[in-house]
This record gives structure tokens, C-alpha cells and sequence, in this order.
């Protein structure tokens, strides 16, 4: 199929998995997995741009992932601190507008500065929205609505009767933010480990074998060709 006649979804997002295994498959360290996995990634976003893809939004470390060793935590944040500093200069080029979702004030004190700074300097760039989710939990996100929404309630900023879906949505990381269309999950684990249950009520989903360092355009052609086909089939069913 001709990337011409695809449809071409407003907003992906990825679950990026399978690092530990494809280091493991190698006999090298499960850290050397993350690291590779940060190129991929480097290399999707500009697939996705290239591609006409408005959102990317890909899910980088949950609220569950601190319960792994500690050099592993470390390593992934290292890679998370070096990638936000260096692309400040690559948003800038690329006119990417960059957003972290997730609970940040977990993070360290220099990756909340990089976060702010990042997003601040990315902000009024036009091109793709790049969403990282760092620190990020389904559930911890709509507790965390729901105590802004209670606050606003508690100060008489709104009533409980006001309250409908945009209100809600008002509140998560994502506002403003389109839902996704297509999510994609690699390396065979069909779950949707606490990400984004919320706004996915109705994405089309992906699941694939391949893990997350091997995946390139490629693999996300493929994505979005099944992805295509099954909007076309729902359209003939319609009419
Ligand atoms: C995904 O790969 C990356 C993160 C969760 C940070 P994994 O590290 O989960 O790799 P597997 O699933 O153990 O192979
Ligand atoms: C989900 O992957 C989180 C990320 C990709 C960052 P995990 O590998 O942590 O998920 P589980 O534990 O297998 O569900
Ligand atoms: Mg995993």
C-alpha cells in the first residue's frame, strides 16, 4: 500500500515494551535495551512528523516502574534528563512542541527544571506535539483530577451539578489534547498497564510482536495500514 492512500491517524500513542528482553536476547544488560529504545524513539518521532501525525504521546516510565531495581530506575532517568536537555536545540528545528504528562513532582528537582524549561521553550512551535509519559499512572492521573476538581469545589470555583465530562477532562494531563486514535503496543503483552485508560475509551488498538528496539517505519507502516483497513471497513458498514 502506497503511504499516500493510508489514513493517517491525528494522534499515536505507544507503549513502548520490550527493552529488558531484546538486551537479554543479546546477553547484554537490560539498560542497554533503554538506551537503544531512546534512539527508536528519536527515530518514530520523526517518522510520525514525516507522516502528517499531529500527537505522539508515548509512555516512557510508570508510577508502577519505580518498584524496579535501582541502577535501572537510574539509568532510564539519566536517559530521560539527557534527552530533555538535548532537545530543546532539536524541538527548536523541528518545531516540535513537547509536554510531559505524568505526576512530576515525584521527579528530581533538576528534571523538573529541564521539564519546565523544555516545555516552556517548545511551547508555541507548531508542529507535532510530542507527549512523554514520565512518571505516569492511569489511575494516579484521575486521583489526581479528582483532588483539583474537589479543590475547586471546596473554594467555590464550581459546583458538583456543573460537573460533565470536559470538566473531567479539564483536569487530566492531557487537556486540550485530542484522544488518540491508534495505539500501538510492542512486544506481545496485549494490557493496557495503567496508560492513558481514560482517553483510549475509543482508540483502535495495535499489539505486535516485535519489541520496542526493533521497531522502525517499518513497523509503524503496518500499524497504521491495519489501522486504515479498519476504518474503511466501518465506513462501507455505515453507509
Ligand atoms: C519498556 O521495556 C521500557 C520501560 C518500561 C521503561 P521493559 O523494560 O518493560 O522491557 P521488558 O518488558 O522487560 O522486556
Ligand atoms: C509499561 O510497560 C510501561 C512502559 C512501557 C513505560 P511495563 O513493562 O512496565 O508493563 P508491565 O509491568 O509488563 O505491565
Ligand atoms: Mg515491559
Amino acid at each position: 500500500m502506497e503511504t499516500t492512500d493510508l489514513k493517517i491517524p491525528t494522534h499515536i500513542a505507544i507503549i513502548m515494551d520490550g527493552n529488558g528482553r531484546w538486551a537479554k536476547q543479546r546477553h547484554r544488560p537490560r539498560t542497554f535495551g533503554h538506551t537503544k529504545g531512546a534512539d527508536v524513539l528519536e527515530q518514530i518521532l520523526t517518522d510520525c512528523d514525516e507522516l502528517g501525525v499531529k500527537y505522539l504521546t508515548v509512555y516512557a516510565f510508570s508510577t508502577e516502574n519505580w518498584a524496579r531495581p535501582y541502577e535501572e530506575v537510574k539509568v532510564i532517568m539519566d536517559l530521560f534528563r539527557k534527552y530533555l536537555i538535548s532537545s530543546v536545540e532539536k524541538c527548536a528545528r523541528n518545531n516540535v512542541r513537547a509536554r510531559i504528562i505524568g505526576d512530576k513532582s515525584k521527579l528530581s528537582p533538576d528534571i523538573i527544571d529541564a521539564i519546565n524549561n523544555l516545555e516552556e521553550k517548545t511551547k508555541n512551535n507548531t508542529g507535532i506535539t510530542f507527549q512523554i509519559a514520565m512518571n505516569y499512572g492511569s489511575r494516579d492521573e484521575i486521583t489526581r483530577a479528582v483532588r483539583m476538581l474537589a479543590k475547586a469545589i471546596e473554594v467555590g470555583e464550581l459546583h458538583s451539578d456543573e460537573i460533565d465530562e470536559s470538566t473531567i477532562e479539564h483536569y487530566l494531563d492531557t487537556a486540550d489534547c485530542p484522544d488518540p486514535d491508534l495505539l500501538i503496543r510492542t512486544s506481545g503483552e496485549v494490557r493496557l498497564s495503567n496508560f492513558l485508560m481514560w482517553q483510549l475509551a475509543y482508540t483502535e488498538f495495535y499489539f505486535t510482536d516485535v519489541l520496542w528496539p526493533d521497531f522502525d517505519k517499518a513497523e509503524l507502516l503496518k500499524a497504521i495500514e491495519k489501522y486504515s483497513s479498519r476504518d474503511r471497513r466501518y465506513g462501507k458498514v455505515s453507509k
